[in-house]
């Protein structure tokens, strides 16, 4: 586990999906219901910005081609996208949000 400081909690705002980058990895963060969750901000599909789509409940649509994914449990949830999408560990510390980025 590696959990790094990846925004202060303040700048999150419910319903909205934010982007970052944490070295190679670009990280989708949402706040919904009081809950963070963090996934990887590329389609599995053909690399779309996942950050740039739309929140409808718990899933995330790709603006690109539309495919839905978990954002809890990043499961490609329909086509075109065959395949999940990582999602992230993320915990508050103080006013911090970090996110396990791993190694
Ligand atoms: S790139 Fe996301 S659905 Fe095609």
């Amino acid at each position: 586990m590696a959990f790094k400081k990846i925004a202060k909690i303040q700048e999150i705002k419910e319903g909205k999906i934010y982007s970052f980058s944490w070295k190679h990895l670009d990280i989708a963060i949402v706040k919904t219901n009081n809950e963070y969750y963090a996934f990887e901000d590329i389609c599995s599909h053909d690399g779309g910005s996942i950050s740039e789509g739309v929140l409808e409940g718990d899933k995330v649509i790709c603006p690109r081609h539309f495919a839905e994914f978990s954002m809890k449990s990043g499961e490609a949830l329909t086509m075109p996208a065959t395949e999940n999408i990582s999602v992230f560990p993320v915990r508050v510390q103080g006013e911090d949000l970090e996110v396990d980025v791993g190694d």
